[in-house]
């Protein structure tokens, strides 16, 4: 049994007595025992819960990251194969202006010089030397361009790999960000998709710029998947007061009235299994409400979407990072 015991003074004159009472409280005892064990229960349910959030976000990452992998491999493999065969036809012209450089030597060693100058035109004629000149210089651009296409799109992977949750939020160039998502998912969407730009002036903000790039690759996907056969998607950039917003527009599907409301739960899809998981919005809103903006949509069934994100340009002190000249983007 669990007693509780009240000491009480005597009232006014009668000041030297004491009253006490005495209440059996075993039944709230069991109950705040057995409230505390319900709280202990929950609290540990939530981190469980909390642990489970995080590692479903890690694993619609990979997940994403894993249906584009295909597309970026052939991306990759693309110009690969040229810079390959550019090497090999190279080679051999190297090899051709090897010879003529020792043609022209020997020339010059003769003792009659002049004398050299019908095998020296033959042997330019025959080495194709015209064509060689032409084409050489071309080639090395083609190759360095790819080679420069392939270290921008494995920049750009990086880019997505990096965790970032751990560091502190850095001001970045939304608008970079924006170039290198649209770099990683353009080979879904090259065929059917015509991109329109309109930017503004953004300044840098305080972001973690790996994840921003994660809602916009969703975004963009969800935009190139609302397109049947062919369709525009527009990007637009600005600025007002303190916050800068991102505009992903789509001449898609549409999104019909009742569905409006449910595209950010989680689960919720409309595509076959395989295709949709119905993480990719919730995963939006949660980044984007986690960076104190928020996300917007507005759509007519059979015209189109439009996702707006808007974020501050500055975090709120508390979660903000020191304002040393940090005037440089993520990267
Ligand atoms: N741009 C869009 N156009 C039309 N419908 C969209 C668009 N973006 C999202 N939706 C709808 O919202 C749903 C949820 O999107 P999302 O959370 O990204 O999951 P998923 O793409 O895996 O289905 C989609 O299944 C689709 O019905
Ligand atoms: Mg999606």
């Amino acid at each position: 049994m669990v007693l509780e015991v009240k000491l009480y003074s005597g009232p006014e004159g009668r000041a030297d007595r004491r009253f006490a009472t005495f209440s059996d409280v075993s039944a709230r005892s069991v109950r705040e025992g057995e409230l505390q064990q319900r709280h202990d229960e929950l609290q540990r349910t939530y981190r469980r819960l909390a642990g489970a959030q995080e590692q479903l976000l890690q694993s619609e990452k990979m997940a994403s990251i894993g249906q584009l992998a295909a597309g970026v491999a052939h991306e990759i493999n693309n110009p690969i194969g040229y810079v390959h065969s550019n090497l090999g036809t190279l080679q051999e012209y190297t090899g051709a202006l090897m010879a003529l450089i020792e043609g022209y030597a020997n020339a010059l060693a003769a003792d009659d010089p002049a004398s050299a100058r019908e095998t020296i035109r033959g042997m330019r004629e025959r080495l194709d030397f015209d064509f060689i000149s032409g084409d050489l210089p071309q080639l090395l651009a083609e190759s360095r361009e790819g080679i420069e296409r392939v270290t921008k799109i494995v920049q750009d992977l990086k880019d997505f790999s990096r965790v970032g949750r751990d560091e502190p939020m850095r001001p970045s160039d939304l608008e970079r960000g924006l170039e290198s998502t649209l770099n990683i998912v353009w080979n879904d969407l090259k065929y059917k998709v015509r991109i329109e730009k309109h930017y503004g002036t953004l300044p840098l903000v305080e972001c973690h710029a790996s994840e921003i790039n994660q809602v916009l690759m969703n975004l963009l996907i969800n935009a190139g998947q609302a397109i049947g056969e062919r369709g525009t998607i527009s990007l637009a950039t600005g600025s007002e007061d303190d916050e800068a917003w991102i505009t992903i527009s789509d001449s898609g599907c549409g999104i019909p009235e009742e569905a409006l409301q449910k595209i950010f739960d989680p689960f919720f899809t409309t595509k076959p299994i395989g295709r949709g998981t119905g993480l990719g919005l919730a995963i939006c809103y949660s980044i984007v409400a986690k960076h104190h903006g928020r996300i917007e949509v507005s759509s007519r069934v059979g015209a189109g979407t439009t996702f707006r994100v808007v974020l501050p340009v500055r975090q709120p002190a508390s979660v903000g990072v020191s304002d040393a000249p940090a005037a440089t983007p993520e990267g």
